[in-house]
């Protein structure tokens, strides 16, 4: 089990001391939203906050890049050398999945395939063996702080029993509205992996950090 929280609901002028708190509370991932504009309404960051972050904790975080923008192919080089470890793309955003994928594994990061909530599981069937994790959004993308649409659940139940049938060992990654109020059905349907925002941010990190810990024991 992997808690990954989302910087995007941190508190940027204190943002070393907060991850500092997310170490110490036995995380070691960190979810990096990237936001264009274009393929989301929203803009967020670019490379830079990724490499201060790897420069400050990189030996303690595994960096987990979420790029929401179109034809991500063309920002792969720039995380990679900025510290991701994993970069996941959109099937969305991508007019060729297989070479936006392709780059990805040839940049050397693991490589992960998000879905919108609306877009069905069948988008990755040709690519799902390339994987190493399948990112299924439970809001719509482009914000924090939105609420968990409920009909996800059933599709990450579905991918799950899909991936124990084809004997893939991806890693099956939740984001959106998750929080420990909901994170047992989520786990209980299959996932592995959640991301969290502003569950894990909005007041006491730490003492957030040990309720997920206690149903997700990471
Ligand atoms: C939404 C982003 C999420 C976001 C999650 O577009 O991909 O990672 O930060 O935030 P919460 O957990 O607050 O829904
Ligand atoms: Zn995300």
């Amino acid at each position: 089990m992997r808690l990954a929280p989302s910087v995007l609901s941190a508190d940027f002028t204190r943002l070393g001391e907060q991850l500092d708190v997310l170490t110490a509370s036995g995380v070691d991932c960190i979810h990096y939203d990237v936001m264009d504009g274009d393929f989301v309404p929203a803009l967020s960051f670019g490379d830079t906050i990724l490499k201060n972050i790897k420069d400050r904790c990189g030996d303690k975080l595994f960096l987990d890049a979420h790029l929401m923008v179109t034809e991500p192919a063309r920002f792969v080089e720039v995380f990679r050398k900025a510290g991701a470890d994993n970069i996941t793309v959109h099937a969305e955003a991508c007019k060729h999945i297989d070479r936006s994928l392709q780059a990805v594994i040839d940049s050397g990061a693991q490589a992960g395939i998000a879905l919108n909530p609306g877009t069905p599981l069948e988008m990755i069937s040709e690519v799902i063996h390339k994987v190493d994790l399948v990112l299924i959004m439970s809001v719509n993308p482009g914000f924090g702080g939105q609420k968990y649409i409920e009909y996800c659940t059933d599709k990450i139940a579905r991918l799950s029993k899909w991936k124990k049938d084809l004997g893939l060992d991806f890693s099956i990654q939740v984001d959106g509205g998750v929080s420990p109020a909901n994170v047992k059905k989520i786990l209980d349907a299959g996932a592995d992996n959640i991301v969290a925002g502003s569950a894990v941010f909005k007041n006491d990190i730490a003492a957030n950090c040990a309720d997920f810990r206690e149903i997700m024991h990471f």
